[in-house]
């Protein structure tokens, strides 16, 4: 069996698990578009929507490399709830640090999501994926920026 056999799987799987991580912070960082209150209003409703834009804006590339891999990807809500690891935040009245605080974390997962995928693609030969991941990384490098910057660190 082929190295690629073997590796296509590994390749499949951490693809899955970053759409199902990105699904989540999309929704997650729409959440906070819609409930962030206080004084910095404007700035972090804009904020926050662009951010989910550029993560949704993923969302189908990386799906369809699984389905050009030739394995499945994920096909509901309950697909991504199983296999997510960012977690859901259902509280009402979060303040507007303690959110962007949260975002910040949770593209520091995304970050490591994506890191899999690359070191999952290289061992596989798969140069389309390993070269769409490094834009993803960029743009979740500057999510984090942005939002650590906005919480002046
Ligand atoms: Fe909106």
């Amino acid at each position: 069996m082929s190295d690629k056999t073997n590796n296509a799987p590994a390749v499949a799987d951490a693809l899955n698990a970053l759409l199902a991580d990105s699904f989540a912070l999309y929704l997650k960082t729409k959440n906070y578009h819609w409930h962030v209150q206080g004084p910095r209003f404007r700035e972090l409703h804009l904020l926050f929507d662009e951010q989910a834009a550029q993560i949704f804006a993923t969302t189908d590339l990386i799906a369809e490399r699984v389905r050009k891999n030739g394995a499945a990807t994920l096909r509901s809500i309950g697909d991504v709830g199983r296999r997510a690891s960012i977690r859901d935040d259902d509280s009402a009245g979060a303040d507007a640090e303690a959110m962007i605080r949260a975002l910040a974390g949770d593209n520091k997962t995304l970050l490591g999501q994506l890191k899999e995928v690359k070191a999952a693609a290289e061992a596989d030969g798969d140069i389309a994926t390993s070269g769409l991941v490094d834009g993803w990384v960029d743009e979740t490098q500057q999510r984090i920026w942005f939002l650590e910057a906005t919480l002046g660190y």
